[in-house]
């Protein structure tokens, strides 16, 4: 391993640990320790699994050292206990979950000060500390939406995202043909992403931004959420059944709408992407539109595919690294950004905002690609292939670039909205 993959790697570390502390400073012991909901871990538990995760793939995996608690591995392994059973269980306490971490944390610093980096292929241009890097970043993604369901004064502050520079709507149209689909040279892809195959799609248009809060209002004020006709059958039942009227976090306001946000409420605005919202009213809202939800694939295809050369790019802008320019990501702001805030972050096509602001459901289960190989572990993403999960693509607000890419691939069942979860609709081209 080169010096600067060293430094680079440590700067990632630091970055994702200044975040979590961030998270876990600012409320106190009792609501580290308090479940926020039954779909959430304590902030607590998350400590102490980033750490645990730590010490096992980078401190004894990697390292080869001796283990520091060989003891509470059983306790923050995510397969072991379900998230409503963690608060009962003998965690760490703060203090200890806090020193915890910070000990594996001197440990794999010194490791990464010590290991040759290109004798193994879990080392390989340091695709543990990668993948590391975007473990806690992704279980960071996961506190910040527990801080969104926690009640009580607001404890995060940011600055409101970017003003839209232009109007941005309507749909592009994406023409037939093959693309390349995966990666096999992005260094810190998961194994999900890998590998790179083609795949052949016809014509098809898909929205060029996110569907906003006006959009999705208008669904309501029509009265989507009771006509059977634009939900499927499970969509139906689970609307039903969870009496769901509006995205989560929305109240009634007079005659519109306003929401919660990390303990402030707003009017909701107009064009802004809509968020939390579940797969099935996704799916709903964009049947009433005329429309469906693009596949994974479609998804793709706008966000890599480039006429002019015919390869994918890593980010729909080009092959850098994502920069404030480009996207609204790494919880810089603590909402979604208007469409059209972005130009510099659109597709060759002029497809806006496919990276940032909110996770898109797409119309597709989560399976491994042709010629999917477990890489380290199966735990990571083969054991949820073929579930009950529909993919989401691009990445949110409160993801951090390190875990957001073209080929990234997030998932959760159909029903989830207490993600940063909005979409986009696409159709057939007639
Ligand atoms: C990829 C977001 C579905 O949070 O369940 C964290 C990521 N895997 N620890 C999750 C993950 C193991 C995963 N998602
Ligand atoms: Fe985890």
């Amino acid at each position: 391993m080169t010096q600067d993959l060293r430094l680079t790697i440590a700067a990632e570390l630091e970055r994702a640990r200044a975040r979590t502390t961030l998270l876990t400073e600012t409320v106190d012991d009792a609501e580290l320790v308090r479940q926020h909901s039954p779909l959430m871990s304590p902030l607590v538990w998350d400590l102490a699994h980033v750490g645990n995760q730590e010490e096992l793939w980078l401190v004894r995996d990697v390292g080869g050292r001796e283990p520091l608690r060989r003891d509470i591995d059983e306790l923050y392994d995510a397969f072991k206990h379900t998230r409503s059973d963690r608060p009962a269980l003998p965690l760490l306490n703060p203090t200890e979950a806090r020193a915890y971490a910070g000990q594996v944390r001197d440990k794999a610093m010194d490791v990464l000060d010590h290991v040759r980096l290109n004798d193994r292929p879990l080392v390989a241009d340091g695709f543990a500390f990668g993948m590391i890097v975007q473990h806690e970043q992704q279980h960071d993604e996961t506190m910040l939406a527990t801080h969104q369901l926690r009640v009580g004064a607001p404890v995060l502050e940011a600055p409101s995202p970017p003003p839209a520079r232009s109007p941005v709507r309507g749909e592009v149209r994406i023409p037939g043909g093959p693309f390349t689909m995966g990666t096999d040279t992005e260094a810190w892809a998961l194994d999900n992403e890998r590998p790179a195959h083609t795949v052949d799609l016809p014509t098809f248009f898909i929205d060029a931004a996110p569907v906003t809060n006006a959009h999705y209002a208008a669904f309501i004020a029509e009265g989507g959420y009771d006509d059977e006709r634009w939900w499927s059958e499970r969509g139906w039942a689970y609307r039903q059944k969870a009496g769901l009227v509006a995205p989560l976090h929305w109240q009634r306001d007079g005659d519109g709408w306003a929401y919660t946000r990390f303990g402030r409420t707003q009017r909701i605005i107009a064009d802004e992407p809509v968020v939390h919202v579940c797969y099935f009213e996704a799916q709903a809202y964009a049947a009433w539109a005329g429309k469906r939800l693009p596949t994974e694939a479609e998804w793709e295809k706008a966000a890599r595919w480039d006429p002019a050369t015919g390869r994918s790019r890593r980010y729909p802008w080009g092959d850098e690294s994502p920069g404030p320019e480009h996207a609204n990501l790494g919880q810089r702001h603590l909402a979604p950004a208007p469409a059209g805030a972005y130009p510099l972050g659109a597709s060759p096509l002029g497809v806006h905002q496919l990276i940032g602001d909110v996770w898109e459901w797409t119309d597709s289960g989560f399976h491994g690609y042709p010629g999917f190989q477990v890489f380290p572990y199966a735990e990571y993403s083969q054991v949820f292939f073929g579930g009950d999960y529909r993919v989401l693509r691009g990445g949110s607000f409160g993801t951090d670039a390190a875990a957001c890419r073209g080929t990234f691939r997030n998932w959760d069942h159909p029903i989830r909205r207490q993600i940063f979860s909005g979409f986009r609709c696409a159709r057939d081209a007639d």
